[in-house]
């Protein structure tokens, strides 16, 4: 069929696979381009299909050659219906890494259930013995345990409301948009989510599976920023369940002495994907933060992020981290000429001179391309088998 961009708010409801097959492809020339590295060579990524989870493996594979194993949670074409980006780059991924030789498989699951801990234990066994790297780059609203509760993830502040400018998607004005303030249980829900616990189980599988090579590496992805965005996300419920993901990684640490594990939180950048779009106040901090950062030549994607990440700061033996231990890949971002700019802009921008002071167009490329559209050598008025 012809696929079309049909766009909702911080959604697009189709998706085009040969533009997901064009992103995937950028991403491995990027990679190619900067040459090879030093790497882990047996990769697990749980959430592996998009944003940061894919790029760390097509860096790893296409950068170090390394066999990975991907684990996912994407839809299939009803043949009605267009599958999800993440289903569409996963073949792409696994086709162009088969090409060349490279193992690549992926299982399509919820990577929070005992089942597929389980399925991804066997498939390590059957296909590489152990993994000597562990990536949890989980993005997910909700969690059921295995005790058969659902917990719910929000993005709410952990003290009172909190409004600020926002940058409303549908109609491209600035207005004010209100936080409102979490629950005592809904913090506790987050951080049943995307708090460090399935990690914790993920490793503690692995382990007692027999398949967590010797001096393996683990990094888990955490996100800080700058104190206008405190409210709604270090400070926020999400923050509360980032601290979570930091603990996990010390009793990791801890636990795994023995076998030589070293567990890592990496402060990524704030980028444009499917789980960043979501969040209120922040797509206005992101487009100003693109302007400034492009303006002076240290703008990254989530492909520079994983190449620097993997092939520069973890390819060494001595990793340099901040004082709690977490390697800083937000380090341009937060560099102070860059933020006293973005605060500057921040304080001024009007819905009058929004396209002016913030990257709107930047926002939305990276946008459209996360659904397979807006790429110029992608002809969106063939028909194409969905
Ligand atoms: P994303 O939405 O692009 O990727 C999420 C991945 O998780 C996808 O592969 C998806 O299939 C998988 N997934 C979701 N639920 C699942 C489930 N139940 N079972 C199996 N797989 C599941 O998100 P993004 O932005 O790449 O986030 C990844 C991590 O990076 C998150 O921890 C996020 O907080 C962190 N991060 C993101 C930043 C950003 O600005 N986007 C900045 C810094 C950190």
């Amino acid at each position: 069929m012809i696929v079309e961009a049909k766009v909702r708010e911080f959604i697009c409801t189709t998706v085009h696979p040969t533009g997901c097959r064009e992103n995937v492809k950028r991403q491995i020339d990027y990679i190619k381009g900067k040459g090879k590295f030093q790497g882990k060579k047996r990769v697990l990524v749980i959430g592996a299909s998009t944003g940061y989870g894919l790029a760390s493996r097509i860096a790893l594979a296409f950068g170090a050659e390394a066999a990975t194993l991907g684990i996912m949670f994407e839809k299939e074409s009803n043949g009605k219906r267009t599958a999800t980006p993440g289903w569409y780059n996963t073949k792409a991924f696994e086709k162009f890494a088969q090409e060349e030789g490279l193992y690549a498989k992926s299982l399509n699951g919820d990577a929070f259930s005992e089942e597929i801990k389980a399925e991804t234990v066997r498939q390590i066994q059957k296909d590489l013995g152990n993994v000597d790297l562990v990536i949890y780059s989980l993005a997910a609203p909700r969690r059921t345990t295995k005790e058969g509760i659902t917990y719910h993830s929000v993005l709410k502040t952990c003290s009172q409301e909190f409004t600020e400018k926002s940058w409303n998607l549908r109609n491209n004005m600035i207005l004010k948009a209100t936080i409102p303030a979490a629950s005592q249980e809904e913090i506790e829900a987050t951080i049943k989510v995307m708090g460090g616990e399935d990690w914790y189980q993920w490793m503690d599988a692995l382990k007692k599976g027999g398949v967590l090579a010797k001096n393996a590496v683990t990094v888990a992805y955490s996100y800080i920023g700058p104190e206008l965005t405190y409210p709604v996300y270090y400070h926020g419920t999400i923050g509360m369940a980032k601290k979570d993901l930091e603990e996990t990684a010390k009793r990791l640490n801890r636990q795994y002495k023995e076998d030589g594990l070293l567990a890592y939180i990496s402060v990524n950048k704030a980028l444009v994907t499917q789980a960043s779009s979501a969040i209120p106040i922040v797509p206005l901090y992101f487009a100003i933060l693109y302007k400034v950062m492009k303006k002076k030549g240290v703008h990254e994607g989530c492909i520079e992020q994983m190449r620097r990440l993997y092939g520069e700061k973890l390819s060494v033996s001595d990793c340099s981290t901040d004082k709690e231990g977490r390697i800083r890949m937000d380090d341009y971002e937060m560099e102070e000429s860059v933020q006293q700019e973005v605060m500057e802009i921040w304080n001024r921008i009007s819905t009058e001179n929004l396209s002016d002071l913030a990257d709107v167009d930047g926002y939305w490329e990276d946008f459209y391309h996360m659904f397979g559209f807006r790429f110029e050598n992608v002809d969106y008025s063939k028909e194409v088998e969905i």
